[in-house]
């Protein structure tokens, strides 16, 4: 029988799927922040000074500072599989696991990252602001003509999980598929199979219509995108942008759109969020920007909530998270913190309140 400990405390950032949320009050005691907005920095880093464990969002900062002034903080848990929110460096040095939330939303992000490509290209958001403001005039040969997604050729920049599943969408309408990878050829777990060709950077941007980024913001991704790759693409191309606003240089980006030389864009990212009020993207007409809402599915979310938890419970027992996007780290331990009571429970029951 395992002794009875202290209960970890956990600081949860945003209210999260009931299910998941209960599974944690079963092994923590739990603060949950009540309100829409994320917490403020401040208060975030009080809140976790005293906590074992942080359910975190992609809004929330965890700096080094943050984490030098959490010395109980045992796990990190982000609601995310980026985690570019977080400081990795300084979670590993301090024996603070990271843990994240990949697979589950592979295909709710690629669904997100098509839908903008069929909606940059077709005008589709465009269309609606002008059906709503009344300027439907009538039927028009020349009105809101835009590019074919069928049989274009499509630049996958970014071959992981996401990439690859864009690629998968894109095969159904018959896309040319090219993609650049970091990884070496003999590490790719992708045999040709929805017949993509992996090029160079340089010949995926000129020779593409449509570009979507698909990798991680770190510092070698910062910026990837900018004035001289907007210049490689083609004339009238359509870049496509779910990952993160970082990878782009975004005033290069109004440039190339005011300029005529990129024929549109979809944003599901920016850089910063939310967009600013004044940025021009804003103001032009072939830019559709959705609310980073990517994996924005009712399943992927619950579902990244109950790995999210059972992440941190992995920690407070002793583990790595499964999912652990630390996994060098070499775990704090902290007296009378290993938590897990006498029998919590880890599965879900049918009586389990929603
Ligand atoms: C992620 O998982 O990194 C997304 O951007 C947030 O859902």
């Amino acid at each position: 029988m395992m002794k009875q400990r202290r209960r970890p405390k956990v600081f949860v950032t945003r209210e999260i799927a009931a299910d998941a949320l209960a599974e944690l009050r079963r092994g923590a005691q739990v603060e949950v922040w009540p309100y829409p907005m994320p917490p403020p920095y401040a208060e975030l880093r009080h809140r976790i000074r005293e906590a074992d464990g942080a359910l975190t969002m992609v809004t929330d900062r965890i700096d080094a500072a943050l984490i030098a002034a959490s010395p109980r903080l045992r796990g990190v848990s982000n609601l995310a599989v980026g985690v570019d929110n977080i400081d990795l460096e300084a979670a590993t040095r301090a024996g603070v696991a990271v843990g994240h939330t990949p697979g589950v939303l592979t295909e709710a992000t690629a669904d997100l990252a098509f839908a903008l490509m069929l909606a940059a290209a077709r005008r589709v958001a465009l269309g609606d602001r002008q059906v709503r403001a009344g300027k439907w005039k009538t039927w028009g040969p020349r009105v809101l003509l835009g590019p074919e997604v069928f049989g274009a050729t499509l630049g996958i920049v970014g071959w992981g999980a996401i990439g690859r599943a864009m690629a998968r969408r894109a095969a159904g309408f018959q896309m040319r598929i090219l993609y650049v990878t970091r990884s070496s050829p003999r590490r790719q777990r992708e045999k040709i199979d929805e017949g993509a060709m992996r090029v160079t950077m340089n010949r995926l941007l000129s020779e593409s219509d449509f570009v979507s980024l698909h990798v991680p913001l770190t510092a070698a991704t910062r910026h990837l995108i900018g004035a001289a790759e907007f210049r490689r693409m083609k004339r009238g191309a359509i870049l496509i942008n779910t990952a993160r606003g970082g990878v782009i240089d975004q005033r290069a980006l109004a440039d190339a759109v005011k300029s005529g030389h990129l024929g549109g864009v979809g944003l599901d990212v920016t850089d910063p969020e939310p967009i600013r009020r004044g940025d021009p993207l804003l103001r032009l007409d072939n830019v559709v920007i959705t609310p980073h809402i990517g994996s924005a599915s009712y399943s992927a979310r619950e579902r990244m909530a109950s790995i999210a938890v059972g992440n941190l419970l992995a920690v407070f027992d002793g583990k790595k998270p499964p999912l652990c996007a630390n996994p060098a780290v070499r775990l704090r331990s902290i007296k009378g913190a290993t938590c897990l009571t006498v029998g919590v429970r880890r599965t879900r029951s049918p009586t389990d309140a929603r």
